[in-house]
């Protein structure tokens, strides 16, 4: 079946713009990003948008359909009814470059202040032996793709340009997490503390577990309930641990 579909697309740069309207066709099996280069070929030959594999597997078609963030190539045009208007806008947590593209390097800079795997000493690459277990715990968040859909959807930072400086976002905390459960990591040989750090240094505090970034990860990681939320009970059980605070307590003697 082939239909005439109303899209209302974000045209514009940096310094402003508007939602135009367009009538696109659409066929069946075809997914939005299918519709926004139809556009792009027919009537829009200067619509900017960032995409790649159309598989769901680059993380660079991420925008917000409906006032929702998504994947563009991953959205099928056929959960919208024929008569539905289809609204398409780039991320609103990151500056607008122009139309569908956004500016994310704030998610760059933020990856770039985790601090990286500390190799364990005494053991060469290659010769590293983790249980399963925690092979599968890290594997979950390795599916990542890096579309920062969650980046985007995330409260915290998605209406508070004041909170970008000291919160690094679901993404880059479970990163941390994911450092922090990894029992090979000799952070501490260095004097790094990762679930007291993501407190200090980059605001776990912040998440209020609403886990609206669990809801649009589009690889179905559990980023609040096997991250977040382990990485906030790490941080709290450091700081109240007992021996941890007579440590520190003769160390500042
Ligand atoms: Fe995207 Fe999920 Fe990775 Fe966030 S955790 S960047 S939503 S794939
Ligand atoms: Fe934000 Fe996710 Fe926490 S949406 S508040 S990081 S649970
Ligand atoms: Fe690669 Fe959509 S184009 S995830």
């Amino acid at each position: 079946m082939s239909y005439e579909a109303h899209f209302r697309v974000w045209r514009g740069d940096a310094e402003g713009g508007e939602l135009r309207d367009y009538q696109v066709e659409v066929n069946d099996g075809e997914v939005v990003l299918d519709i926004i280069h139809r556009l792009q070929a027919t009537q829009a030959g200067d619509l900017a948008v960032r995409w790649n594999c159309k598989a769901g597997k680059c993380g660079s078609c991420s925008a917000e359909v409906n006032g929702r963030p998504r994947l563009m190539c991953m959205t099928r045009m056929s959960v919208f009814t024929p008569e539905e208007t289809v609204t398409v806008t780039p991320m609103r947590t990151f500056p607008v470059v122009r139309d569908l593209v956004t500016d994310v390097s704030f998610n760059y800079d933020k990856a770039r202040q985790v601090p990286a795997f500390v190799p364990p000493k005494g053991v060469a690459a290659g010769e590293y032996r983790m249980r399963q277990v925690d092979v599968e715990r890290s594997q979950e968040f390795r599916k990542c793709i890096e579309c920062f859909l969650c980046q985007d959807t995330c409260h915290v930072v998605r209406d508070h340009e004041e909170n970008k400086t000291s919160f690094a976002g679901p993404r880059f905390l479970m990163r941390i997490a994911e450092l922090d459960m990894h029992p090979l990591d000799a952070a501490a040989e260095v004097g790094l503390t990762r679930s007291s750090s993501a407190q200090e240094d980059h605001g776990l505090g912040y998440c209020n577990i609403t886990k609206c970034c669990t809801e649009v990860c589009p690889e179905h990681i559990k980023i609040t309930d096997n991250a977040l939320i382990p990485l906030k009970e790490r941080a709290v059980d450091r700081k109240y641990d007992p021996l941890v605070w007579l440590g520190n307590k003769i160390r500042r003697r």
